[in-house]
């Protein structure tokens, strides 16, 4: 599907031979289905995100309507698909007058204003005691406002929000935006409509965006946001075109109706939209008084790092459109609605220093410390730089203002540096050459990003500390109440040195610490007995080989069903596993012919660790037992899933025999859908991956269990 993706457009198309004649019947009658059919389906796949013909299907029938219009050009109408893109660049912006002002929402930061916005709603419509209104609740979308003109049906005009009554006009950019419908999709379209609503671009499209641009090393942009705005103000709109911007309708401005009247709320105007071909967001919600509201916050608020694209709040619109204009206006804001936004993802602050922090495999890291800034919704006073490269890339100095990102649960990271504010007193970054925790040499290899303390686990206690968390957590041998800060005390007072070490802790040695009481001692070493019955695939997991994640752990688990194969096993057997390449196999080789590594898994064996054995998977072939129906095949989980849970989706696909990986490949046999799926989708689409939804998941998994 890439080629629509970036605009059919730019696929060359070769014209054939032929002099103009003018059109028969036929041939108008063959555009004329042509541009239908094509519009029908680019809907189904930009708006509905739902492809319904193989992209070279697509191709061959634009091609045929490109070269049909250029033997016929009187067939050429502006809201062919073979027209999006103008050609020319425009020298600059016309300016738009709004007959309809686009104004602006007042913001709720707390629920009392929430409260308050009810109360004055429910005064201004003169509802007596606990008597409710009826609202619509839906997205606060992080992008650019816009005005599209509709007469007759055909888009004729888009324009910016300006400063709310004039704004430019952007049609021929818009044009190019797939989502955005030339002509509206009905027979009896009001005879001016305009429609209000925004464009945005969504994460995946951001982050190739600016994968381009590295490449091409151009500056990235800092946000979907700044990116969507930087493509609709191109001047040459075929720029825009790569873009990939998207659009969601929220609003009417002029609506002279001819035949159809208007709907009479809020929600059923925006029925309509999707109805005639409008992208529409579905994260809707239309109910009665404020508690509705806030449950619709927090239902969102809880989801909003799930979502394909920013969102800074969500709105609140009074559902009656006789309702709302009675409510009227007050200065540049509407009285029946508000916007109740979420915390701030993004803040500026200052770079206080830049130190380094050493992970459990040796990993260097810079880490900017910050003046602290409230962002995302917590406190944030360090963000991580990632790696040397990544520091000169963003050119980020010791004392520069920076602009801090924190989404969802992802870690808070530096997404640019304020340039004007540099002060003349700015320093840069230096790697040091020493590990700060151990004074080992740090080193980085030829064609590496990263740099490494080379002192080993052994030796550094950060890597220490690392590992010992690593093998502690809650995917490998989940060893309840052992945290942060009980292994640094313990690392540090050299009471463990080594993972088996753990295993002789005693509750009195324990609760000796700082922050421990009786108690929580015992609760800890209870934590540490209980881990001792785990999986082969955990305990891997657990030991921290690089390249073995939890999926290659399990891999390897119930390739060999015990740990002596495997520990037995050469680089050429280890590539019998699957998803096991050169570079994982090598890894596990020279792990385990380590003889301190031998030495650690002995003692970890002999402090009682343990876990089911079962024969490896070469004997349940020859008959020993069938193998689960899904063996060998990989899926990727995306999006929310109506009733499963993503822990429980998988959990069931692995029990068929399946394998769950994060991200869609060449490799993968199903993607698995849900609502709000993003990236993986597109990529699953791109690439020719089967998608299925959760009934078809459920299907096939009924089907490989009989
Ligand atoms: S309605 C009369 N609905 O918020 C009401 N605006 O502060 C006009 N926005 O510039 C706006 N999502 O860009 C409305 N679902 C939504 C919105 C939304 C985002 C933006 C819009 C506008 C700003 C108003």
């Amino acid at each position: 599907m890439a080629s629509r993706r970036v605009g059919r457009w730019q696929n060359a198309c070769s014209p054939k031979a032929g002099k103009p004649v003018s059109a028969a019947p036929t041939v108008a009658a063959r555009a004329a289905w042509l541009k239908k059919t094509l519009q029908r389906h680019a809907h189904a796949y930009y708006v509905q995100d739902a492809p319904s013909l193989p992209d070279a299907d697509y191709d061959t029938l634009f091609c045929e309507l490109q070269n049909l219009e250029e033997a016929h050009p009187e067939l050429i109408s502006s809201d062919s698909p073979t027209q999006r893109v103008g050609a020319t660049p425009s020298p600059e912006f016309a300016q738009v007058r709004h007959a309809v002002p686009m104004l602006s929402l007042n913001n709720a930061m707390e629920e009392a204003e929430v409260t308050n916005f009810d109360r004055r709603v429910r005064d201004g419509l003169e509802r007596e005691g606990e008597a409710q209104v009826e609202y619509s609740a839906e997205l606060k979308f992080d992008g650019l406002a816009i005005s599209l003109t509709y007469e007759h049906g055909l888009l004729v005009q888009a324009a910016t929000r300006g400063d709310g009554s004039t704004g430019e006009e952007v049609t021929q950019n818009v044009r190019t935006i797939n989502a955005i419908p030339l002509r509206l999709n009905t027979d009896s379209p009001p005879a001016v409509l305009d429609v209000r609503g925004e464009v945005l671009m969504y994460h995946a499209d951001f982050a190739k965006l600016n994968a381009r641009q590295r490449a091409a090393n151009e500056k990235e942009f800092v946000n979907p946001r700044n990116a969507a705005a930087g493509a609709l103000r191109q001047l040459d709109a075929r720029i825009t075109a790569q873009r990939s911007l998207r659009f969601f309708a929220y609003g009417v401005g002029r609506f002279e109706g001819g035949e159809i009247t208007k709907p009479a709320t809020h929600s059923a105007l925006l029925d309509w939209y999707a109805t005639i071909g409008l992208p529409v967001c579905q994260e809707r919600l239309t109910g009665l008084g404020e508690a509705c509201l806030t449950g619709f916050f927090k239902q969102i608020g809880e989801r909003r790092a799930q979502l394909a694209y920013d969102i800074d709040g969500v709105v609140y619109k009074v559902n009656r459109l006789a309702e709302q204009e009675r409510l009227g206006f007050v200065s540049r804001a509407p009285r029946f609605a508000i916007a109740h936004k979420f915390p701030a993802q993004e803040m500026t602050t200052t770079v206080e220093a830049i130190e380094v922090q050493v992970g459990r495999t040796g990993a260097i890291t810079p880490v900017a410390r910050l003046a602290p800034v409230f962002v995302g919704g917590v406190t944030v006073t360090n963000a991580t730089l990632h790696n040397e490269d990544e520091v000169r890339r963003k050119d980020v100095m010791i004392g520069d203002t920076v602009i801090v990102r924190r989404a969802g649960d992802v870690i808070p990271e530096v997404v640019a540096v304020v340039a004007e504010r540099r002060p003349a007193t700015a320093s840069a970054f230096v790697m040091p050459l020493a590990c700060p925790d151990c004074g080992s040499p740090i080193v980085k290899p030829d064609g590496e990003a990263i740099a490494r303390c080379t002192g080993g686990w052994l030796v550094c206690g950060a890597q220490k500390k690392g590992a010992l968390l690593h093998f502690a957590a809650r995917r490998a041998m989940d060893i309840e109440g052992l945290g942060d800060q009980l292994v640094e005390q313990l690392v540090d007072r050299g009471i463990v040195n080594h993972p088996a070490d753990l295993y002789k802790l005693g509750v009195s040695a324990l609760a000796e610490l700082e922050r421990m009481a009786e108690k929580s001692a015992q609760n800890v070493v209870a934590g540490i007995e209980k881990s001792k019955q785990t999986t082969l695939a955990r305990f891997l997991f657990g030991l921290g080989i690089r390249h073995v994640g939890e999926s290659t752990a399990k891999d390897l688990a119930q390739h060999f069903g015990s740990l002596e194969p495997l520990i037995a096993a050469g680089e050429t057997a280890l590539l019998e596993v699957n998803d096991v390449g050169p570079v994982v196999a090598r890894s596990l080789a020279q792990f385990f012919a380590d003889p301190l590594n031998l030495e650690a898994v002995a003692q970890l064996r002999a402090a009682g660790i343990h876990w089911p054995e079962h024969a490896p998977k070469a004997t349940s072939i020859a008959g020993l037992g069938a193998l689960p129906g899904l063996a060998g095949k990989t899926f990727v989980l995306t999006g929310t899933l109506p009733t499963l849970s993503r822990d429980a989706a998988k959990e069931k696909i692995e029990t068929a025999g399946g394998k769950v990986a994060g991200s869609v490949s060449k490799k993968t046999h199903y993607v698995v859908a849900g609502e709000e799926a993003g990236s993986k989708l597109a990529k699953a689409i791109e690439l020719g991956v089967p998608v299925l939804d959760e009934a078809a998941l459920l299907q096939l998994l009924n089907e490989v269990s009989v």
